[in-house]
């Protein structure tokens, strides 16, 4: 019995309900849940001009995980893997089993195909979204194992140190990545922990990060929700409807290098502490000060509502910007960074505490770039951003997103042709 079978049983005629959402814009449909919440039983396309994960409305619940590729595996090694991923990943966001029947399938022999911990529930909105990694090009003793690496994104490097970084090698890197989403945190560990499982031998999780709360929109129906220092993340954010930002800033073109990756992108992650014990004995007006923004209603200090540009020239009674020189939204706009912008897509996580009794809590940034550069100039401008007194970047990795899959093709395929 199928995921989708065992609603049906219930009478959940909106389990499955398809949304489009790989192909672009236009995707922002809600979904009234028999069991949830708006969009619990939403299910995305997994077949696209782009993959799905990106444009589409930012799910509430991540689960992400980097892997290392077993030596022990060749070329065709690697691309049995990436084909066993999609076939399951395309029935897993369809709210189906990794396998027809796959968790009762099982014998007294055999184990069951699917773990099972998703029986019953919805898809939930998820959506599964594969990324190639610098060294699956080339390893970190210079071996091209897969045959792959004249083929490499020239741009596809390990991202450069930048100011600040205390990055620890546990989460940082990876040959390949998978971003799973959902509205149910449930159905996103049990897409990683079902993908896992198919890569046992041939990959192996390196590190992997639970997220909650998204703190982005991608769409312009989405509200905008809060990151863990309590204000609006993701106003000015590149959004799934506007589509010539999302061809300058998002996709990769056909016209770049190279071409199997058009209709791609490149995902960089990483893992920011937010030092919040420290940040909530900050006063408020200096809260905002080191945003730029008010905490309320996410206005820029230069006035207007959520959604007015900010005016950098504005100056206040002193004299001094309204926007200060610091402030995280100077830094970070596109004025400030030769028009570059991104799609950013990151999640909050609160992973216990550490010894001394503090969360140790953050913000897992994701962003989706046309190059790695854009990421590049926009963090190293926030060298100065006032913020910084209360964060840490201590995981990092960058991966190459291929384009789109369609249907009797795998992720990744135009790369091997
Ligand atoms: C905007 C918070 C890290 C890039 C914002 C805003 C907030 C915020 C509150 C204003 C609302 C919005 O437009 O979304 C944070 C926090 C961070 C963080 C708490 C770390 C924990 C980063 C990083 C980057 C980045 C690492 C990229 C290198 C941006 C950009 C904007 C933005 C591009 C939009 C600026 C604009 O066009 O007005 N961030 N951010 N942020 N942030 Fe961050």
């Amino acid at each position: 019995i199928s995921r989708r079978g065992i609603l049906g049983l219930f009478g959940a005629g909106a389990a499955g309900a398809v949304v489009g959402a790989a192909g672009g814009a236009g995707t922002a449909v809600a979904v009234t849940g028999a069991f949830g919440g708006p969009e619990a039983s939403a299910a995305y396309d997994f077949h696209g001009t782009h993959q799905a994960g990106i444009t589409t409305p930012a799910q509430d619940r991540l689960h992400f995980a980097a892997f290392d590729v077993s030596d022990s595996l060749d070329r065709a090694g690697l691309v049995g893997l990436l084909a066993d991923w999609t076939d399951a990943a395309a029935r897993l966001t369809q709210g189906l089993e990794v396998e027809e029947g796959g968790a009762v399938g099982g014998s007294d022999h055999a184990p069951p195909a699917d773990t099972g911990e998703a029986l019953g529930l919805p898809a939930a909105g998820l959506t599964i979204t594969f990324g190639f990694g610098p060294t699956l090009f080339e390893d970190a003793a210079g071996v091209d194992r897969f045959g792959i690496a004249a083929r490499r994104p020239p741009a596809l490097q390990a991202l450069p140190r930048f100011q600040g970084d205390a990055l620890k090698a546990e989460w940082t890197g990876g040959d390949l990545c998978i971003q799973a989403c959902a509205d149910d945190p449930q159905v996103a560990v049990h897409a990683i922990r079902n993908l896992s499982r198919i890569a046992f031998g041939r990959a192996s999780l390196r590190w992997s990060q639970l997220g909650f709360g998204r703190t982005s929109s991608t769409s312009t129906s989405q509200s905008t929700p809060r990151n863990l220092f309590g204000f609006k993340d993701g106003t000015a954010n590149v959004k799934a409807e506007d589509g010539e930002a999302l061809a300058e800033h998002v996709w990769v073109d056909a016209a770049d290098e190279p071409a199997w990756l058009a209709g791609g992108s490149y995902l960089v992650a990483r893992k920011i502490r937010m030092v919040i014990e420290n940040w909530d004995r900050v006063q408020l007006g200096e809260q905002e000060q080191l945003v730029g923004r008010s905490k309320g209603e996410g206005a820029p200090l230069s006035g207007g509502t959520e959604f007015a540009e900010p005016d950098f020239e504005a100056t206040g009674a002193t004299g001094a910007p309204l926007m200060a020189a610091t402030s995280h939204v100077r830094l970070a706009h596109a004025a400030s960074n030769g028009g570059v912008r991104m799609l950013r897509r990151g999640y909050n996580f609160v992973d216990g505490n550490d010894q001394l009794g503090r969360l140790d809590a953050g913000l897992f940034f994701l962003s989706f770039q046309r190059s790695p550069e854009q990421f590049v100039t926009v963090q190293r401008s926030l060298a100065s951003d006032g913020l910084n007194e209360y964060l840490k970047h201590v995981g990092s990795a960058i991966f190459a997103v291929p384009g789109g899959i369609r249907p009797g093709e795998h992720v990744g395929q135009p790369l091997f042709a």
